[in-house]
């Protein structure tokens, strides 16, 4: 009797579900001037709470997060939540103009929004002009309690982002380039948790050096919050086993380099060697690059350094030999392919890939560099592709134009007339051979277009990069969904050929894909969170010339399926 009581007591304890609903987590992110010095230049910059990247994040699984923001600076502030699916909360995704009007000096805003089957690594930016070059931190979603990692449980867990430093001030580049017409100046360093490293001038003291213990696991989470630049990553003389990408278990799988563009973020298991091994170990990156413009070709390196052993003299560490890890070349396209295909989600019972099987609606869309013609008004050399033309980019030849007030606000009430047209096209209106011979008139046109879906339609999209003014590899990110990889390649999409390729069994779930340079990549997802969601190149120079546009996804009948009402401190335009 004892024993039976016992065993249904214990086994009801064993079979209790894991708790629905997560706690309250408050933040408050103060956004201010702060004073930073890299590579001997000392500027004032934005940053959160005074930091530089900003503090690290976390919540878990379940959880409500209520984030408020107070903009001290004289610019206006909005922030995304990265990968973030935003269920019914499309109010709190952050992207100025699209979900909000910017929160002005002096305000302050607070996002309110539910972390729903969701765990991993994420981020958060800045999601105006380019004010997220310096604010910008982790975003970590840990899971439920209780619940262990599909993988060894590491020692210790470290979040490693990549960025980019400027010299100047971005906001002054990028007006600059806009005026001009040409491309915005390079960066000066690219950084891991802020630091440039000992490869750059004046930076070995700003190095990030990642301490460790021999015989144990750790989980890098790297994140690329760099501007412009999808980067290669290795650590001299490691493996790493990539078990996340995006905040979605994939299967694991062993390399000495990743790639990962901006807004991807990746999860690595590092094994570190058995015992001391009397030597320190460079962590570098640098980018992949495959446009015709001008990057920033240097390189950021970390330092691995082991824990000496308590009975090894100090003199042994100043004599340490130092390994260089070698990264492939920086156009290695190949390498990308090869690396790209070894992603696949986990798609185990518990986290299974519920890849869409039968699909509403097919888009095609173009993404690529285009022209407008000079504006020789404001009195500026134009120092586009020519003499005549500036520098633009376009979702199938719509260059979006940013409104003046926000798309979900309008949408909302009711009062979208003259702020967007719900006519995006579902493909190209003049079609041509996208990785071909460019055609003679490469100018976009202009506005601000959103593309209408009913609640809950399946939708696969082809996005199909355009050799206008040089293919290029564009990282695609969509705000409100993860999105299915289903597909890519190289050339023009094959409508009748290519689906038959497709992975419907085990293909990446991704927030940020990045679609080949000359090639496309098919992408599906369901559209059951109601809103208006952004897509646009993770490249920040190209979101600003155009390469971007708005998903609208109607409510759908019952009461669960409508965007929630906005908050009542929703920032006013
Ligand atoms: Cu991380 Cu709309 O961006």
């Amino acid at each position: 009797m004892a024993f039976w009581l016992l065993f249904a007591v214990f086994s009801s304890v064993i079979l209790l579900p894991e708790p629905a609903f997560g706690k309250t987590r408050h933040y408050t992110l103060d956004i201010k001037m702060h004073n930073v010095t890299r590579l001997c230049h000392t500027k004032s910059l934005v940053s959160v709470n005074g930091k530089f990247p900003g503090p690290k994040l976390i919540a878990r699984e379940g959880d409500q997060l209520l984030i408020k923001i107070v903009n001290h600076v004289p610019n206006n502030i909005s922030l995304h939540w990265h990968g973030i699916r935003q269920l019914r909360s499309g109010w709190a995704d952050g992207p100025a103009y699209i979900t909000q009007c910017p929160i002005q000096t002096g305000q302050s805003y607070v996002y309110n929004y539910t972390v729903v089957g969701q765990r991993g690594t994420l981020w958060y930016h800045a999601h105006i002009s380019w004010l997220r070059a310096t604010v910008y931190g982790p975003l970590i979603i840990l899971p439920k309690h209780g619940v262990p990692y599909p993988f060894h449980k590491p020692h210790k867990e470290v979040p490693m982002v990549f960025g980019e430093w400027f010299n100047a001030d971005t906001g002054a580049i990028i007006r600059q380039a806009t005026l001009t017409g040409g491309g915005p100046n390079v960066s000066d360093a690219y950084t891991i948790n802020g630091l440039p490293g000992p490869l750059y001038n004046c930076s070995a003291k700003d190095t990030f050096r990642l301490r460790v213990k021999p015989g144990k696991t750790y989980l890098l989470r790297l994140i690329n919050a760099a501007l412009n630049d999808e980067l290669f990553f290795s650590i001299a003389n490691h493996t790493v086993t990539v078990v996340e990408a995006d905040a979605i278990y994939v299967k694991p799988f062993e390399t000495d380099t990743i790639l990962i563009a901006p807004g991807q973020t990746t999860n690595l298991l590092l094994k570190t060697k058995q015992s001391y091994p009397k030597a320190s170990f460079l962590m570098t990156a640098r980018p992949y690059v495959t446009g015709q413009g001008t990057f920033d070709n240097s390189t950021v390196a970390g330092i691995l350094e082991y824990e000496q052993p308590k009975h090894t003299k100090t003199s042994i560490k100043k004599n340490l030999q130092l390994f260089t890890p070698v990264l492939p070349a920086l156009n290695d396209t190949n390498f990308a392919t090869k690396f790209s295909n070894k992603l696949r989600s986990l798609n185990s019972k518990r986290y299974p890939a519920k890849v869409p099987l039968k699909v509403d609606r097919k888009f095609f869309f173009t993404v690529g560099l285009g022209t407008n013609p000079c504006n020789h008004k404001n009195n500026q050399t134009c120092q586009g592709p020519t003499n005549t033309t500036m520098f633009a980019a376009s979702i199938s030849n719509i260059s979006f134009t940013m409104p003046t007030k926000a798309l979900l606000q309008s949408h909302y009430s009711g009062q979208s007339n003259g702020v967007y047209s719900p006519n995006f096209p579902w493909s190209p209106i003049v079609p041509f051979n996208y990785t071909g011979t460019p055609p003679n008139n490469t100018m976009v046109s202009t506005g601000t277009n959103v593309m209408v879906l009913p609640y809950n339609t399946s939708v696969e999209l082809v996005m199909q990069d355009t050799s206008i003014l040089g293919a290029e590899s564009h990282p695609l990110h969509l705000h409100g969904f993860n999105f299915f990889v289903v597909g890519q390649g190289f050339g023009n999409f094959d409508a009748k050929e290519d689906p038959k390729n497709f992975n419907l069994v085990d293909p990446i779930e991704r927030n940020t894909v990045g679609v080949p340079s000359g090639g496309w990549a098919a992408i599906r997802f369901l559209a059951d969170n109601p809103g208006v969601w952004f897509m646009h190149c993770h490249l920040e120079v190209h979101t600003s010339w155009g390469l971007r546009m708005a998903w609208l996804v109607l409510d759908g009948d019952k009461p669960d399926q409508k965007l929630l009402p906005p908050p009542a401190d929703l920032p006013k335009c």
